[in-house]
């Protein structure tokens, strides 16, 4: 049991975040934010993706944001890739780790990616492969791994077989997402209960968004009761994505931090300067804050 391993949170605000905002940030302001990011402790920084800019033109600057941003030894800098050609922009501006993506629901990954679910893996095949002969390492998402959009819940026995076939196909981590942030410690247990007969724990993530505030307390089941140690989670609880109506925020990464270390987890982030990031984005990201912690700090904001 790795309860007591320190915990390993991805940042995933530039990118789920951002994806989701009606506005497009200009680069510079990305830049810094993730600049600010990479000041607070986090080991990892989930920059943009390079999907197609007709899906999510809010990210149709990966490049620039990955040639202009400042990087800090040892901290990873990863990013979307759905397909090749998404590969090769992300290998010609130095992308350390990437993340494909599918999902345990028909319905959304058509809605997502145009592709079913094995047809997304196949799509996988080659940019894995590739992945592997640059030394990059692969995460890989399983969206609706509880709760689909379209499909409503997502029995566990669903899940089961994208998160064995993302194994095989050689990624190095999975992360499980509750992508309309409605899972209950309830569903969350069955599903670790399932996944962990065949996943090892310690390539296991979990991608929580918060929409019924249950993020928290299934991060907190995750790790006591099944010592999962790494987390995605958003500066400010930002995040959302554009083909799953009804998803809000990701759990912020401030109110995760304070959770886990007020509970005794070694974390080594600072919330308090993940929110002070979080002020970079304040007159481009209309709607407040989702953070408990960012309204304890800033209390007029
Ligand atoms: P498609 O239209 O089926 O793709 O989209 P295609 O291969 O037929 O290509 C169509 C056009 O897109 C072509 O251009 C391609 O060159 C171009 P045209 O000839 O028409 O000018 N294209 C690309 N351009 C740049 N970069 C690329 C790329 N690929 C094709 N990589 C595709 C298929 C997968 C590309 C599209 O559906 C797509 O980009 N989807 C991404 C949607 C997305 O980013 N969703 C949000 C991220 S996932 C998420 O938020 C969930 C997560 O947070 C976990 C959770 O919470 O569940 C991870
Ligand atoms: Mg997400």
């Amino acid at each position: 049991m790795s309860v007591r391993s320190p915990i390993r949170i991805v940042e995933v605000g530039p990118r789920d975040g951002l994806q989701n905002e009606r506005t497009i940030l200009p680069t510079e302001v990305k830049v810094a934010f993730v600049n600010a990011l990479s000041k607070t402790g986090l080991s990892e920084i989930e920059v943009s993706s390079f999907v197609s800019p007709t899906w999510v033109p809010q990210l149709a600057d990966a490049e620039d944001v990955f040639k202009r941003i400042e990087r800090a030894p040892g901290l990873i800098y990863s990013a979307l890739v759905p397909n090749e050609p998404g590969l090769e922009r992300a290998l010609a501006v130095g992308v350390a780790k990437i993340a494909v993506f599918t999902a345990a629901s028909e319905t959304f990954n058509k809605k997502n990616t145009n592709a079913t679910i094995a047809e997304s893996l196949e799509r996988f095949r080659p940019v894995v492969a590739r992945a592997k002969t640059q030394s990059l390492p692969v995460r890989g998402y399983v969206s609706t791994a509880f709760y689909c959009p379209y499909e409503g819940k997502i029995q566990p026995e669903r899940v089961k077989p994208v998160a064995q076939a993302l194994l095989d196909l050689g990624v190095d981590e999975l992360s499980l997402a509750d992508t309309i942030g409605k899972a209950t410690p309830r569903d969350l247990r069955a599903l670790l209960e399932t996944v962990l007969l065949f996943a090892p724990q310690d390539k296991l993530a979990l991608h929580l968004h918060d929409t019924y505030g249950l993020a928290i307390a299934n991060a907190l089941v995750a790790w006591e009761e099944y010592g999962i140690c790494a987390f995605d989670a958003s500066a400010g609880g930002l995040g959302g994505c554009p083909y799953a109506s009804g998803a809000s925020g990701n759990l912020a990464t401030e109110d995760l931090v304070y959770a886990l270390q007020a509970s005794g987890a070694q974390v080594a982030v600072k919330p308090e300067n993940v929110v002070a990031a979080t002020k970079i984005l304040a007159s481009y990201v209309k709607r407040s804050s989702e953070s408990r912690l960012g309204r304890v700090l800033q209390p007029s904001a």
